[in-house]
């Protein structure tokens, strides 16, 4: 269960946010609308949100979920891929230093880097994207880390999405949301596979928070195998989001 959420809120600049998608730019009073309700659907979850500010000297830095990991026994600040995204960490130390004793957090350094958007986390075991943004000297340090407190990683290459949890989201209880290249990767052969229809690709970045499923407006098929699982969806619009390569996971850090 997670009783803490941690959002930054976006500023004007990310208009300008990385993107590979061909969407247009972001219109900001909707993504700031977009984000009031991404808050209230994660307080409807029971967890206790903490909204930073909005930070303009970084287009995407209401992307929290790439500056940390946060584990049930230490957190780790990232050096993340994006050159133009290292930067974030620096307000984002002060911020987990509310949360975690310093002796419980660890650092990612160069030659190493990692976002968050690559790990995904099942119990005490965590996947590790290999990326455009994570490489294997970043996820072998986390891997160093995690052992270190007795819990375990694995890298998984990727070959043509963002991140990992792009296009994987486990929604706990051995379900994994999955599409694309992951569909017949053996890593992930143990789990119940809800595989995401084609055309709904985006739908595979969904959150679970203590019992209850966030998925993106806009992809009822993803949304009904959910559903069908019995879980409670609660249906978050992040259009805007999406047109800078952003999700409902990026935009929060979930402990
Ligand atoms: N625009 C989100 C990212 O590239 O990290």
């Amino acid at each position: 269960m997670f009783t803490h959420v941690i959002v930054k809120k976006p500023c004007r600049a990310m208009i300008d946010g990385i993107t590979t998608a061909d969407l247009g730019k972001p219109d900001y009073q909707l993504a700031m609308k977009q984000h009031g309700d991404y808050i209230q659907a994660l307080e409807q979850c029971g967890v206790q949100v903490t909204v930073l500010e909005a930070d303009e000297a970084y287009p995407d830095s209401c992307f929290v979920e790439d500056t940390a990991v946060l584990t049930r026994k230490f957190a780790l600040i990232t050096n993340p891929g994006a050159p133009s995204r290292k930067g974030e960490i620096a307000s984002m130390i002060p911020v987990i230093e509310r949360f975690y004793p310093k002796e419980a957090i660890e650092y990612i350094q160069a030659p190493g880097t990692l976002e968050g958007g690559d790990i995904m986390m099942v119990g005490d075991h965590f996947y590790i994207g290999i990326s455009a943004r994570t490489n294997r000297e970043g996820a072998q340090q986390f891997i160093r880390a995690l052992e270190k407190y007795g819990m375990s990683g694995e890298m998984v290459p990727l070959h043509t999405i963002l991140h990992l949890k792009t296009g994987l989201s486990y929604i706990e209880n051995n379900n994994l949301l999955i599409s694309g290249e992951f569909l017949d990767n053996p890593t992930f052969s143990q789990f119940h596979h809800l595989k995401v229809a084609a055309g709904e690709e985006y739908g595979a970045n969904c959150i679970w928070v203590n019992g209850k499923v966030l998925v993106p407006a806009g992809y009822p098929q993803t949304q009904k195998a959910i559903e069908a699982l019995g879980y409670e969806v609660l249906v978050v619009d992040t259009s805007e989001y999406r047109k800078i390569d952003g999700g409902l996971s990026c935009l929060s850090l979930r402990f």
